[in-house]
């Protein structure tokens, strides 16, 4: 009888949680001999610590990056009569809120070279209505952020960070060039919470005021209410929990970097760059590999053939945002985005998380070698 081998998973939080283990038992005791949940201490030095690591003058912790975008757009005042142009290839959430405000989303196509927003189909879709921007770091990699802002002109960009903490464009954290940046702490997350979390980053103190009030139903000081905002406050325990594994994060971005130019090395070796289409890495854009995504015009079979051999991927999304039913009312058809349309269709994601082991990418590999052979 062959031996069985151990399934390689998409994603195994259980290995970065013997690492963390002490640290986060003693973060946990030090929240819980205060009694303080709300806010506090350990969130105001989390916001310290990730400005830093960041390198922005201000960052605000909020209860989930939607909730960060959400918190954004309201600190804008986006609202009825508004479009926010953003891309159709993202997580829901990205449009979600632009709709959840009584504002209009408006869908860009992507750049097939890195499922980002294309600055050069930008400038045909803004108007006179144009609130905001949300050029989304999909997967962990840059967006064309000069080229954006060039065709943007003034209108304020919102930078959707939920896959790229860490992410540099042009040597610059990513979530410090435009208005606002926005950041999940989403388990799964290249930082990730015990639960929902989030940060808002940004350079401009006013719009930081503005947004830390936002976070609490537009309240300063207590009672004494300006706007309406919301409850974003993000708990002490996932701040205190936060702050163990960031100062860990540069080494795991490191590793996951490692991971992605191991799997380029056994792709080339295994002669597959023509049946399988790599990530890119393009001049000025950096790439933290929250996704390693491949794409192939036979996506579906490989996929069900690599889960016939324990092997985990995912398709990060199967259904771009302009084709939701929830979005049936916005008017756009199939072939309005040819480009996120193909990437719905061909995209996948590979098992990339910082203790993925060699052995484990070269039984990916070897089986994505098996199904094309
Ligand atoms: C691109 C993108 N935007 C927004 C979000 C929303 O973040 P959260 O799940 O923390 O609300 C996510 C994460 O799930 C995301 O990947």
């Amino acid at each position: 009888m062959s031996e069985q081998k151990p399934p390689v998973p998409l994603f195994d939080l259980t290995r970065q949680w013997q690492e963390v283990r002490d640290d986060v038992h003693a973060a946990l005791e030090r929240v819980f001999a205060t009694q303080q949940f709300i806010l506090g201490p350990e969130v105001a030095a989390l916001e310290k610590e990730c400005a830093a690591f960041l390198k922005v003058k201000r960052a605000v912790a909020v209860s989930s990056g939607t909730d960060a975008l959400l918190a954004a757009l309201m600190t804008l005042e986006v609202g009825p009569g508004d479009e926010v142009i953003t891309t159709p290839f993202t997580f829901f959430a990205t449009a979600g809120v632009i709709h959840r405000l009584g504002a209009r989303p408006v869908f860009v196509d992507i750049d097939s070279r890195d499922f980002n927003l294309d600055p050069r189909k930008l400038a045909a879709a803004i108007s006179s209505r144009t609130k905001a921007v949300i050029p989304v770091h999909l997967y962990g990699q840059a967006a064309d952020m000069d080229a954006i802002r060039s065709a943007a002109g003034s209108i304020p960009l919102v930078e959707d960070c939920c896959q790229a903490i860490g992410t540099e464009y042009n040597g610059v954290p990513v979530g410090g060039i435009g208005a606002f940046g926005c950041f999940s702490f989403f388990p799964t997350k290249n930082l990730g919470a015990f639960g929902d979390g989030g940060l808002v980053t940004t350079n401009d103190d006013t719009l930081a005021e503005r947004l830390a009030d936002m976070r609490v139903h537009g309240m300063r000081p207590k009672y004494v209410h300006h706007f309406v905002g919301g409850n974003f406050r993000l708990d002490a325990l996932q701040a205190a929990i936060l702050r163990t594994k960031l100062p860990r994060l540069p080494r795991w971005i490191a590793k996951r970097q490692a991971s992605a130019a191991h799997y380029r090395d056994l792709f080339a070796r295994a002669g597959l760059e023509s049946k399988v289409r790599l990530p890119e890495e393009l001049p000025r854009r950096g790439h933290t590999y929250h996704q390693f995504v491949v794409r192939s015009g036979r996506r579906d079979p490989l996929r069900e053939h690599l889960a016939n051999q324990g092997i985990g991927a995912e398709v990060y999304y199967p259904i771009s945002l302009h084709e939701q039913q929830c979005f049936a009312g916005l008017g756009y058809r199939r072939g309005d985005f040819p480009e996120s349309e193909r990437a719905e269709a061909e995209v996948l994601a590979l098992p990339i998380f910082p203790e993925l082991t060699p052995d484990e990418r070269e039984r990916v590999v070897a089986g994505i070698a098996g199904f094309c052979r």
